[in-house]
């Protein structure tokens, strides 16, 4: 960690602990750009762990941040429902995306399920060797002794590629699939568009052009016979194939950043891990029967999707407070990943940790990461990939990280190769 960055965290670590705690607004995505967001959920995990912010850009909402209370949350969808939102702002009136992973049952189980085969196990043995494939071509082009970007070079193409494979999309377009992400998710400071003030327009113009491609998609499907890929699937699933354009577009962006995002910025967490605890990199190396559990560790440590929001159907306590029926209700994984109660040492990066996929990173109940499989895959077969290679892959500087209280990740990670 260079100078700034450890004064940041030390200013941030005397301010969380000592300003009024209902002012704490854990939603602030600069604490995430910054990584300066764990003293803030401490200090709420200890004192005040189902917590009140009346003060939002995107309105009211309580924070949930110890393990028991975020699974029980999770886990009961009658009185905590995924609609109209799970993030924390709410959808536009004018530009609503239905998606299944914010619906409730019976809708969100019969569209789930249409999908669900292309990660499920004959699926995994059949991605297996191709992701392995392409693990190692990617890998074998990069350059030695010379610094490059871990996160453009590797972990964006790594997971593109893989995306690619379960649209079956065309493959010179595929980084369209990752603009399509990064946008999905951005906000107006995210500096992916020309200003501030245009960016809810440009957003959706490219989420218009990613609809429309992916309309020339459906139609050539849905007139041939089903074949064994997400479009095909949606173009002749039962509960499906009548979507409007919106909702087309609602799953399209699900299943692109769900596939997406989440593993690159674990593939880019474990590079950065891995170097801020070399003892656990040199273990890795001498013991590559701990690949699983440096994976597990990783995804728990990295938390991907920092929250899941919901809304409550009805008055409830929780925490000894009551929330009431409407209310938003903000589940941080990334918090309970971190309570000390439930995991032991819980901000020490460990691989050979007990109990090692006990995480709340994929969440849990009827709308637990349908691709935690997949995710999981891809990192273990990059790293028995990398492990074969390379002596070490080193970070030569501070990673940037990206401005959102929601996908927690990096935008940017230099690396050299020893040469
Ligand atoms: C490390 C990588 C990943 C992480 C951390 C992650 C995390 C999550 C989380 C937190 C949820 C919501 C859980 C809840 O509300 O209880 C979720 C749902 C989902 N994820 Fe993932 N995910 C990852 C990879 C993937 C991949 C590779 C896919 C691929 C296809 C995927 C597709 C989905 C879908 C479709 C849902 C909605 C499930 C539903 O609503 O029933 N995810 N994921």
């Amino acid at each position: 960690m260079d100078d700034a960055a450890f004064d940041a965290r030390e200013a941030a670590r005397a301010k969380a602990w000592s300003m009024p705690i209902e002012e704490i607004d854990v939603a602030d995505p600069e604490l995430f750009q910054n990584d300066t967001l764990w003293p803030y959920f401490e200090r709420l995990r200890k004192e005040a762990p189902v917590h009140y912010q009346p003060v939002h850009e995107f309105g009211p909402y309580w924070s949930v941040t110890r393990y028991e209370d975020i699974m029980a949350v999770d886990t009961d969808h009658e009185t905590f429902s995924s609609e109209p939102s799970i993030t924390i702002a709410d959808p536009k009136d004018d530009f609503r995306l239905p998606m299944f992973i914010a619906m409730d049952p019976p809708k969100h189980d019969v569209q789930r399920k249409t999908v669900s085969p292309i990660v499920a196990g004959p699926n995994l043995a059949h991605l297996e060797p191709i992701i392995r494939e392409r693990a190692g071509a990617i890998l074998d082009e990069l350059p030695v002794g010379e610094d490059f970007d871990w996160v453009d070079k590797v972990s964006i193409e790594l997971t593109t590629m893989t995306l690619a494979t379960l649209f079956d999309f065309p493959w010179e377009d595929r980084r369209k699939l990752t603009r399509w992400s990064d946008v999905a998710t951005a906000g107006p400071k995210s500096g992916l568009f020309s200003s501030e003030e245009a960016a809810e327009d440009e957003r959706r113009a490219e989420l218009y052009e990613c609809v429309d491609y992916f309309m020339r998609l459906w139609n050539e499907r849905v007139n041939a016979p089903p074949k064994n890929d997400l479009i095909s699937m949606l173009a002749h699933g039962e509960s499906t194939r009548n979507m409007d354009r919106m909702e087309y577009l609602g799953n399209l962006v699900l299943l692109i950043v769900g596939g997406n995002d989440t593993t690159r910025n674990s593939i880019t967490g474990s590079v950065l891990a891995l170097n801020q605890n070399p003892d656990q990199y040199a273990l890795l190396r001498a013991r590559r029967d701990l690949i699983p559990s440096m994976v597990s560790e990783t995804i728990r440590w990295q938390t991907p999707l920092a929250h899941m929001r919901r809304n409550a159907t009805r008055d409830v306590e929780l925490g000894g407070k009551t929330i009431r029926k409407g209310e938003k209700v903000v589940m941080w994984y990334v918090s309970g990943n971190r309570d000390e109660t439930v995991i032991e040492d819980p901000n020490r990066y460990w691989i050979e940790r007990p109990n090692v996929r006990r995480h709340l990173s994929f969440g849990f109940g009827i709308h637990r990461c349908v691709g935690n499989r997949l995710a999981e895959l891809q990192l273990k077969v990059i790293w028995e990939e990398i492990l074969k290679r390379f002596p070490s892959i080193e970070v030569t500087g501070e990673p940037t990280r990206v401005y959102s209280s929601f996908v927690k990740g990096y935008e940017r990670l230099p690396v050299r190769i020893p040469a």
